[in-house]
Order: structure tokens, then sequence, then C-alpha cells
């Protein structure tokens, strides 16, 4: 396989630590998309993070760069931005992605471009699971109708800071778990861009982003990152409690969500998929 990478932050440099070890051997090429100005550094360490992988390592900055990679899948790890800039084009030309900043498809306008474009080019746009799990069962009961579901985001008052819970509460000194948001999915997408992916992905996968219930609290006493959602529908019933460890590289994210991606790969490459 043909490997290609939006991004190259947190993800998708563990990403490419961890790739070896679950597929060794099986990838002919990849390739990362970086800013413009972070070429110089970026072969130097694709080099390094990849050299148990394959001998062709590219480095580019543009959307011809990456085509001409020619990649079997392009993975977004990049952010809402890149997702708009690069993420049309390359499903209009017939490329799968993983799209792993989900909270991005709150947007309704990016959404519509992006099944338009995976509709026009014959390619998938693939949502992974990220830092949560279930969503297989969340996604399979959708169709059945009367699907309620109620999310909670609860991280340490620190991992909220720089959002609009600072408006609220003293996050310095906190001493109790406080809920700060409560709203639809597509409200906390659009308050808390940057820890928005695990409410849009419960939303896409079940009842929509105006149905899907969220509370966002802040809690001196988590031990992580941890999302809890409880799932009705008329055929059954199930909750969920996920206590992530955060990245070493970017605390905002999980280490579980770069191994749901490399679940991603291994599923395209591998003779079973689960
Ligand atoms: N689905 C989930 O559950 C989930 C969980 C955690 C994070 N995420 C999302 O994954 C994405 C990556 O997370 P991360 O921890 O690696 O973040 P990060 O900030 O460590 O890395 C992102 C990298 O992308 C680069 N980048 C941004 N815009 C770019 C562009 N236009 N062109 C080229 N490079 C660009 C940045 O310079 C940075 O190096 C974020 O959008 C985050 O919200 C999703």
């Amino acid at each position: 396989m043909r490997l290609a990478l939006i991004g190259y932050g947190n993800i998708s440099t563990t990403l490419l630590t961890q790739l070896g070890g679950q597929i060794g051997g099986q990838l002919d090429a990849v390739s990362v998309l970086v800013r413009p100005d972070a070429t110089a550094t970026a072969q130097a360490r694709l080099d390094r993070d990849a050299v148990d992988l394959t001998t062709e390592r590219t480095v580019c900055t543009d959307l011809k760069g990456l085509m001409s990679a020619r990649p079997d899948l392009v993975v977004e790890c990049a952010g809402h931005t890149a997702v708009q800039a690069f993420v049309p084009d390359v499903l209009r030309a017939g490329t799968d992605v993983v799209l792993v900043s989900i909270g991005a498809l709150a947007d309704s306008a990016l959404h519509d471009r992006l099944l338009d474009a995976a509709r026009k080019g014959g390619a998938r746009l693939i949502l992974p699971a990220g830092a949560v799990g279930g969503i297989d069962l969340l996604a399979a009961l959708g169709p059945a109708g009367d699907l309620k579901v109620s999310y909670r985001g609860i991280k340490p008052p620190t991992a909220w800071a720089g959002t609009p819970a600072a408006d609220t509460l003293n996050l310095e000194t906190l001493d109790h778990a406080a809920v700060f948001f409560t709203g639809t999915a597509r409200q906390a997408a659009s308050a808390f861009p940057r820890n928005a992916n695990v409410a849009a992905t419960l939303a896409l996968a079940g009842a929509g982003f105006e149905a899907t219930r969220v509370e966002l609290i802040a809690d001196p006493q988590a031990p992580g990152n941890i999302h809890e959602y409880k799932v009705s529908s008329p055929l059954a019933r199930y909750s969920m409690r996920i206590e992530n460890l955060p990245s070493p590289g970017n605390s905002r994210t999980s280490v579980a969500t770069v191994y749901s991606v490399l679940r991603e790969i291994r599923n395209r490459i591998g003779p079973v998929a689960i």
C-alpha cells in the first residue's frame, strides 16, 4: 500500500513509529504533506520515523505533490483548515481518505462538500472511531430510528484552558467537578472546536448534530480525558465510559485515537477487517 499523511504533528509522528510493529514490511511508499515552512526538518524526521517502513519516503507541501506520490490511502491528521484545503480534491481524484479531524464535519457546508466530492470521485470518506468506542453499535442502531444519545466529556480543569470554560470557571483553583456547557453536539462543536471530535463522531454515527446532547465538565479528580455516553434505542440500550491516556505530544489528543487510525490502516491491508 502507498500511504500519505496530511499533517506531521503528534498523531502522524506516533502513527509512523507504531506502523512498523503492526503492518511491518507492507508499505510500498509513505508521503507526508507539511506546511511550506516545515519542509526543512520534515524530511529528516520522516527518514527517522519511517526508516523501517519503506525506502520511498517523500515530503510535499501541496496537493499536486501529495497526488504525485500516487497514494492508495490518505490519512488527514492536521485540522479543520487542512480538511478544507485538501480533502475534497483528494476524494474527487478517487482516493479514499481517513479523516481524523471529525469535528470539522460540524461545518455542514464542508460536510456536504466532502460527501459530494466522494460521490463524484467514487472514493470513500472513512471516519475512524478515534478516542471513543462503541461506534459500530451506534451506527448500526441508527437506521432503526428513535435514537437518544447523550454524551459527557470530562477533563482536568487545565485541559479546558483557552476555551470558553475559562469565562465561567476559575480553572486554576477549581476544587469540584463543574458542568460548564450543556447543549447540542452542533453548539458544542462551534463553541469548543478543538474538543469537538468525540461529540461530532457520536453525532455522525447516531442521532445527528442537533439531537445528540452534550455536557462538558471540568473535574480536578479526572484521571485523564474521559468520555461517557448513553444510547437508548428501541433495539438496545448501552452506556460507555472510556478513560483515555493523553498523548505525550498533545494532551488534547488521546493515544487511543492513534491506535484507532492504525486499525483503519490494518483493516485495509490484512486478510480480515475487524
Ligand atoms: N477523531 C478523534 O477522536 C480525534 C482525537 C484527537 C485529535 N483529533 C484531531 O486530529 C488532528 C491532529 O491532531 P494532533 O494531535 O496530531 O495535532 P497536532 O497539532 O500535534 O498536529 C497537527 C499538525 O498538522 C499541521 N497542519 C495544520 N494545518 C496544516 C495544513 N494546512 N497543511 C499542512 N500541515 C498542517 C500542524 O502544523 C501540525 O504539525 C486535530 O485536528 C485533532 O482535533 C481527532
